[in-house]
């Protein structure tokens, strides 16, 4: 089956594109550095020839409230359209759990608008509602910044792997399509603001989390249950301390130029 992963390079998109090939699916990462531009709309009839299902895990390059909604509108009208002339039978996205009760951030109505055009074409879906990755916990500090202090809230949540996030959406990209939302988690509860500061710990990251009842997440005000699965949530099995032993704890090298990495190469 031919399966293309719109984001296939990216965090979960390459690991997808991963455990599909590996389960001898055609998987196919589309992305702008492989001329496949959801926005522009270049490449994409092209490569959705023959293909059965279109698994979307992009993200948008700015998280500003106007750009970030524009991005996932864009993108998702222009996959849908040509999916539609391609006669694709299943589009396969992957959201936040929780986006519905987001609608305060930016970034969450933009996943919401997307999460709308789905469900309004022709085409068969699934949509796939995951928790915070244990990768993104780093990020959520970044964002959660007020001065030189990261403020969050101590709120429940359920965070996972980003390979048991891959493994549930390359799960759900081979079945049939659910034409509704699936949601997975990580196997245990944390409060947000313990594990950010437990994950700045390990990298050595001198800043203070401070637990902060008013602080919020991505704009959006958030409940005690605000961020968890319902019970028939699909829980991957990485354990948080598991995970921090192993090498996807590391923090991703940063991207050299092309000249600086060949000559990093030459230098072994
Ligand atoms: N962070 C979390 O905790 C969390 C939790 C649940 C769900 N999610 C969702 O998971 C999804 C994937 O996140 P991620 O962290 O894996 O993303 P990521 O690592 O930032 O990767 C984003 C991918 O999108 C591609 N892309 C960007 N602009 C594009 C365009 N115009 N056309 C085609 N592809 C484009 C990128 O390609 P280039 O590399 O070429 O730029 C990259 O392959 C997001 O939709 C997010 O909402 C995130």
């Amino acid at each position: 089956m031919k399966i293309v992963v719109i984001g296939g390079t990216g965090l979960i998109g390459s690991k997808v594109v991963q455990k599909l090939g590996a389960h001898g699916q055609q998987a196919v990462a589309a992305s702008p550095d492989s001329g496949v531009n959801t926005v522009t709309g270049e490449g994409l009839a092209e490569v959705l020839k023959g293909a059965s299902v279109v698994v979307d895990v992009s993200n948008a390059p700015s998280w500003e409230d106007a750009a970030v909604l524009k991005f996932f509108e864009t993108s998702t009208r222009n996959l849908l359209t040509n999916e539609a002339t391609a006669a694709v039978g299943h589009h396969v996205a992957l959201s936040v759990v929780g986006t519905d009760r987001l609608s305060e951030s930016g970034y969450f109505r933009a996943k919401i608008a997307q999460e709308k055009l789905i469900k309004e074409s022709s085409i068969p879906y699934s949509i796939v509602h995951a928790t915070q990755f244990f990768e993104f916990l780093k990020g959520l500090a970044d964002i959660s910044l007020d001065g030189d202090k990261v403020h969050l809230p101590p709120v429940l949540f359920q965070p996972m792997a980003a390979d048991d996030v891959a493994s549930g959406v390359a799960r759900i990209a081979v079945g049939p399509p659910v034409n509704g939302i699936v949601e997975i988690g990580g196997p245990e509860q944390f409060r947000v603001d313990e594990l950010v500061r437990r994950r700045l710990a390990s990298l050595k990251d001198p800043r203070e989390v401070i637990a902060d009842p008013q602080a919020r997440y991505s704009g959006a005000e958030l409940g005690e249950r605000t961020l968890l699965p319902g019970n028939n949530g699909r829980l991957g099995e990485t354990r948080f301390e598991d995970w921090l032993k192993s090498p996807a704890s590391q923090p991703p090298k940063a991207k050299l130029p092309s000249a600086a990495a060949a000559t990093a190469t030459k230098r072994g």
